[in-house]
């Protein structure tokens, strides 16, 4: 097997949030969705960002994907200045170095599992490392035997898998991942979960997963509580036996912060 697939490239510092503010206009209104939210995600880290619908999760997901254009502040990633690119850079940037998982998997239908996974390095003219790297990564996922399937063939596990081998084709310095179990019954979801911190573990991946679900965070090492668009606190996940008991702490210190709707 090829090293280059079994460990992530090391940059000093993955993601280096200072002082980030996105906000977004709708009608008259405009809505704060990050406000200045500073964070530092080291080399070789699983993160998991929680909180409750609208805390801004997604929005700092995307900021540090690239894919929102920021009002304040920097989004440091791989030792890279995101606001400092063109958009043409920040495209190129983005399909080399950002891994990126949804909750909806976003395959590509008429293609198959293997096509679907190369499709990143075929976009950015890189298909020549298809070679090397496909077939052990489909082997590492325990995608082999359904390289040639269609997403229509493949269970929902399976096209989480097929979705996490895209993201990893290019070998990014950084995956994110929205939701990633949002669509997964209870054993699909820990399996990816498990699969995560596997991946974290033996390829030194540093990991972003997006999850309101205490049973996803308990598998990160660090656990990032957003509210209201501010980072509210953050806890290490070996503090906690079990998820119940990292879901009663994260209850417990979301519970114990008035929104600013309960303080207006
Ligand atoms: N493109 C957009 N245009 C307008 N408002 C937006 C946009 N994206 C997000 N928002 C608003 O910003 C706030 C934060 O949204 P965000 O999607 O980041 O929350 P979230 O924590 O991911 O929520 P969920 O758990 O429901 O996915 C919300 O009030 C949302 O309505
Ligand atoms: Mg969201």
């Amino acid at each position: 097997m090829s090293t280059s697939t079994l460990s992530a490239p090391a940059v000093r510092s993955p993601v280096r949030a200072e002082h980030v503010t996105k906000r977004f206009r709708q009608g008259e209104a405009v809505v704060e969705a990050i406000k200045d939210v500073s964070l530092t995600i080291d080399d070789g880290e699983f993160v998991a960002v929680m909180g409750a619908s609208g805390s801004g999760k997604s929005t700092l997901l995307h900021a540090m994907a690239g894919l929102t254009r920021l009002d304040e502040g920097r989004m440091v990633v791989a030792d890279t200045d995101l606001s400092g690119l063109s958009d043409a850079k920040l495209t190129r940037f983005r399909r080399r170095k950002i891994g990126l998982v949804f909750q909806s998997f976003n395959l590509i239908p008429t293609l198959t599992a293997e096509e679907n996974i190369t499709l990143p390095l075929l976009t950015d003219g890189r298909g020549d490392r298809i070679k090397e790297h496909l077939d052990p990564l489909l082997d590492r996922l325990g995608l082999t035997a359904r390289r040639r399937h269609r997403p229509d063939a493949l269970s929902g596990g399976e096209q989480q898998r097929v979705a996490i081998a895209r993201s990893l084709i290019t070998d990014p310095a950084l995956v994110l991942a929205d939701e990633p179990t949002g669509s997964l019954d209870s054993v699909s979801g820990q399996n990816i979960c498990r699969l995560l911190r596997e991946l974290c573990e033996e390829q030194r991946r540093t990991i972003v997963v997006v999850t309101h679900e205490p049973a996803v965070a308990v598998w990160a090492g660090r656990v990032v509580v957003m509210k209201d668009g501010h980072v509210l606190t953050e806890f290490r996940t070996s503090d906690f036996g079990d998820a119940q008991s990292l879901a009663l702490h994260y209850q417990n210190v979301v519970k114990a912060t008035p929104t600013a709707k309960e303080q207006a």
